[in-house]
């Protein structure tokens, strides 16, 4: 009998998911990863012309169209004044497919792979799926991740370690003084650090500052996607840039796994990139006054919280059975150990919920806070 793969058995179905599905129907969700917004009209309509002038009935050329990789290039211009070679970028389905074929040409069986914890979910599972090994390490009490942590934590057998700013489940924006201090730990240890940048545009404080533009080799690739800037997570379109030698051996997982990101969706992509930015300002306007309102809310429950420089997330400290009374009175929120061991003792909310819904959602945690004191 075929059993499964060792590498797969270590996987599990995200924590997330367990949360969603035993939530009622009328349930406020503050679990969702994804903004609430539509995808900007110029975006839709970039593939409907692109779908009706039959561009898109064939595949694309495995690293993705020319002209979207020329927007990709002209966006890090335009953005960081960082200068990407078009021919340095594999458009993927998604930032999860970058991460994917990142970590599958680079790790070896039983390599270590740094990242942050809590952290994003998908970090732990494509390691085990590369055969690696993970090896999560704790965030400072403000919940960076400090730069002296990842250090300490590199071994020989460590392939590559994970910055994610601004980061997913927390919601802050790593400073440059640390960027710089993630290249240079890439560069000296000769580690590759691969910077998860989807969420580089929703940045309410401060600056998103890259890794890739302090490194001095070509240790550092990142990843990005149009998922959560142009609120178009259904479209899966992402990318990952790095140097030539590196997109060559990641452009082998892409070639085999995926073959090209779909046509319709680098259409889109482009027309996104390339075109009007306000919807993507007027999203982050709205996410900032969210933020400011659900840490108030947090804060006159008596909850301990970071403020949150990006994303839309806040991570509070709360205190035991906490998210199983907010999750009986029908509001979800995920229990912050869905992202991490040392996520325990924490939760994580999502503000890509309309206001009211919000208010309402405060109103409710507040009764639960009080409830578990
Ligand atoms: C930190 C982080 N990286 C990557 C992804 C994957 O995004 P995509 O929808 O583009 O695959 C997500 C999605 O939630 C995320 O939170």
């Amino acid at each position: 009998m075929t059993e499964f793969s060792r590498r797969v058995e270590q996987v599990s179905i995200s924590g997330i998911r367990e949360v969603f599905e035993a939530a009622s129907e009328d349930a406020i969700n503050l679990g969702i990863g994804q903004p609430d917004f539509p995808t900007p009209a110029h975006a839709r309509q970039g593939a409907i012309e692109a779908i009706e002038a039959g561009q898109t009935d064939a595949y694309t050329s495995n690293k993705g169209t020319q002209s979207l990789r020329d927007a990709i290039s002209a966006k890090y211009d335009r953005d960081y004044d960082l200068a990407i070679d078009p021919e340095d970028v594999i458009a993927t389905s998604g930032g999860s497919e970058a991460l994917h074929i990142a970590l599958e040409a680079h790790v070896d069986p039983g390599q270590e792979v740094i990242f942050p914890d809590p952290g994003f979910v998908a970090y732990d599972a494509l390691t085990k799926i590369a055969d690696g090994t993970p090896t999560p390490v704790p965030l400072r009490e403000d919940l960076t991740l400090d730069p002296a942590t990842v250090e300490e934590a590199i071994t020989d057998e460590t392939a590559a370690f994970i910055v994610n700013s601004p980061a997913n489940p927390t919601g802050v924006v790593q400073s440059e003084v640390d960027m710089r201090e993630f290249a240079r730990i890439a560069d000296e240890h000769d580690v590759l650090c691969i910077s998860d940048e989807v969420y580089e545009h929703i940045v309410f404080e401060g600056e998103h500052r890259s890794p890739m533009a302090f490194a001095e080799t070509d240790n550092v690739v990142v990843v990005s996607a149009c998922s959560k800037t142009y609120s178009m997570t259904g479209w899966r379109l992402g990318w990952v840039t790095g140097s030539n030698r590196r997109i060559e051996r990641m452009l082998r997982v892409h070639q085999y796994g995926q073959a090209c990101a779909s046509a319709p969706a680098q259409y889109a992509a482009e027309a996104a990139l390339t075109g009007p930015q306000e919807p993507v300002e007027e999203m982050v306007e709205a996410f900032e006054e969210r933020r400011d309102v659900v840490v108030d809310g947090l804060n006159d429950a008596g909850l301990e919280v970071p403020t949150p420089q990006g994303a839309f997330y806040v991570m509070p400290k709360v205190p035991e059975g906490w998210c199983d009374e907010v999750l009986d009175r029908d509001v979800v929120v995920v229990p912050g150990e869905a992202f991490g061991a040392n996520g325990e003792g924490y939760a994580r909310l999502s503000y890509a919920t309309g206001m009211e819904e919000l208010k309402e959602a405060l109103e409710i945690i507040d009764d639960a806070t009080r409830a578990v004191r």
